[in-house]
């Protein structure tokens, strides 16, 4: 037997007895004749001694353990004189009798601990040493609650869970895809799914009534803290169901989760926000809800007084940051600068103060009386010790996107973006469609099999942009944790969304004939949802990647730096698969 007990498992209770422990060496210490061990197991840490006075040559074996050795030590459980608080197993240490190396270490490449001298690349690179850090195995370990959990309460709700293919076709919507060529069909490519949406939606059809995956998803776009090119979901699809029912069915599910993985009771039904509302008032459809600061349109107040950035400008809006007025000039600088950055992309702000005897002192007192900023502070229904901060822009949309960014980030300067509190939502009446610059034609903004809203099945033909989705997401703490909708069953629906689409019948047949075909066969009613898994382990675990919560991300430029992939393909591999490398790329 390697080992009787783990390195986490013993207490005082157990003093006496002779046990066999096996684990890594996390630190030795020499103090007079003793040598103390931490040796570290996935279950916890327990202290080893070596004392020189009852066996030397124990002891000075134990001198020549070097980090990260795996051994195996037997001895006795005793009570320690001086006891570890910190750590589960520290009011005991185990006196050591016998001592094994299983296998020496190289000198790890940092430390592995908690608290590391590792930088990101080179943790990345020796992920497997990463993982023995207790703080990201136990990210490891909510995750596999978590699927336990999600599995536990869709099977105590009828839901099958069914695998779908890896190796599907390629579909223009969406993101890009990622492809794989085909040996035994040159010149033709798989691609592996974005969503198993269209095949999940297929199940219905079949009849398996209520479906669910915890699925590998694929995209090719551009990476952030929330995204990565492979991800999970937990993909789910229902029969002959409303928006309520779904709803319904997974906020509870969401509740369930916080309760089980967090201790959080939610008794409240979550918010419901119309997806306008959304944006009118937080600029996103994501908005975080931890803190007020809703936005204040200032059109009708600070137009037509002679300051041309805003008499020209077709829309202002701005935030009310509560006690912030005592902002100084180099603070309030940084913040031009925060929103003046390219990525965010305003050309300027104006910040107003709301002073101790109720005055306003802007930074355009100049242009305005103070009766016109006193209606302005009546707006926000600011008060003294308030700092008001406004941008204006040509574009709303794209005003309302940097006033969001600008929000967020007095959110965190603030302090009111607190990790322990949760503030939860639904999105709902998305648009169906939104104009892509680059394609110069309406997308899909959810996904084309999403059905419209009944009441506005009429403007299909007219006002397309104005036509409403039966499609929902939800939002915690401003992230995007899941979405989906009701579908369209129906093949004439399907194929009229596909002609606003842009797309040719033709078109349409060859990319999507399977799906439509199948609509003729007797289609449920049926719609469903996918949650983002990675999203809501790092949410749960107070992470700020979701890389930190898989074993073995990809870094922000989409590579795995331990497995050096992507890589170049051999010309032997690339004759089989009948490829042929454009020189440039070579
Ligand atoms: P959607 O594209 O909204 O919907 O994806 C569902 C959820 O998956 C998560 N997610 C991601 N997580 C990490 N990295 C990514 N790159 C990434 N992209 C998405 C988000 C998101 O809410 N088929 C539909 C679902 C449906 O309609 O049923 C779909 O894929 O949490």
């Amino acid at each position: 037997m390697y080992r009787t007990n783990t390195c986490g498992e013993l207490r005082l209770a157990d003093a006496g007895k002779e046990v066999t422990l096996a684990g890594w060496v996390q630190r030795s210490r020499k103090m007079g004749g003793m040598t103390f061990i931490d040796l570290r197991d996935r279950y916890g840490l327990t202290q080893i001694v070596f004392n020189n006075a009852d066996n030397a040559e124990l002891c000075e074996q134990a001198n020549h353990l070097g980090r990260e050795y795996v051994v195996q030590v037997t001895g006795t459980v005793a009570e320690r004189s001086a006891k570890n608080p910190a750590l589960p197993t520290g009011d005991i240490e185990i006196i050591a009798g016998a001592l094994k190396v299983l296998n020496p270490s190289e000198v790890p490449p940092f430390t592995i601990e908690d608290e590391t001298d590792g930088g990101d690349d080179l943790r990345m690179k020796f992920r497997y040493l990463d993982l023995r850090r207790p703080c990201v195995r136990k990210n490891l370990e909510l995750r596999h609650k978590m699927t336990m959990e999600v599995r536990r309460y869709l099977d105590s709700k009828g839901f099958l869970e069914i695998e779908t293919p890896m190796l599907v076709g390629s579909t223009p919507e969406g993101a890009r895809d990622f492809v794989v060529p085909s040996r035994m069909n040159p010149g033709q490519f798989y691609a592996l799914p974005q969503s198993p949406q269209t095949l999940k939606q297929l199940l219905m059809v079949s009849g398996m009534d209520r479906y669910f995956q915890i699925v590998k998803c694929f995209r090719d776009e551009d990476l952030r803290a929330d995204r990565q090119p492979e991800f999970t979901q937990i993909d789910c699809e229902m029969s002959y169901v409303s928006q309520e029912d779904v709803i319904s069915l997974f906020e509870g599910m969401a509740k369930h989760l916080f309760k089980e993985l967090r201790g959080v009771e939610i008794t409240e039904p979550f918010i419901r926000m119309p997806w306008a509302d959304a944006m009118r008032l937080y600029g996103s459809d994501k908005p975080d809800l931890r803190f007020g600061m809703e936005f204040v349109e200032l059109m009708d107040i600070m137009k037509g007084h002679g300051f041309g950035v805003f008499d020209s400008a077709e829309y202002i809006g701005g935030i009310c940051a509560k006690g912030a007025a005592s902002y100084t000039r180099k603070q309030l600088d940084q913040l031009t600068d925060f929103v003046k950055r390219p990525q965010i992309g305003a050309k300027g702000m104006v910040y107003a103060r709301v002073e101790d005897d109720g005055s306003v002192k802007s930074s355009v007192d100049k242009f305005y009386t103070q009766e016109v900023l006193q209606q302005m502070k009546q707006a926000f229904q600011a008060e003294p010790g308030d700092l008001i901060l406004i941008l204006s822009g040509d574009d709303a949309m794209k005003t309302r996107k940097q006033l969001c960014e600008l929000r967020l980030e007095m959110g965190n300067r603030l302090g009111l973006r607190d990790k322990n509190k949760f503030a939860c939502l639904w999105v709902v009446d998305f648009p169906m469609f939104e104009w892509s610059e680059e394609e110069q034609r309406l997308m899909a903004m959810h996904h084309p099999f999403t059905h419209p809203k009944d009441e506005d099945i009429p403007l299909l033909d007219t006002k397309p942009e104005e036509v409403r989705a039966d499609a929902y997401d939800m939002v915690v703490n401003g992230v995007e944790v899941g979405g989906g909708s009701i579908r369209i069953h129906d093949s004439a629906l399907q194929a009229k969304m596909f002609e606003i689409l842009g797309f040719t019948p033709e078109k349409a047949q060859e990319q999507f004939g399977f799906l439509m075909n199948a609509f003729k066969y007797g289609a449920p009613p049926h719609g469903g949802l996918a949650y983002g898994l990675d999203r809501w382990v790092s949410l749960f675990a107070g992470l700020d990647s979701i890389r930190d919560c898989m074993a073995f991300p990809k870094n922000n430029s989409g590579r795995d730096v331990m497995l050096e992939a992507p890589s170049a393909l051999d010309q032997k591999q690339l004759d089989e698969l009948q490829l042929a490398l454009d020189p440039k790329e070579k």
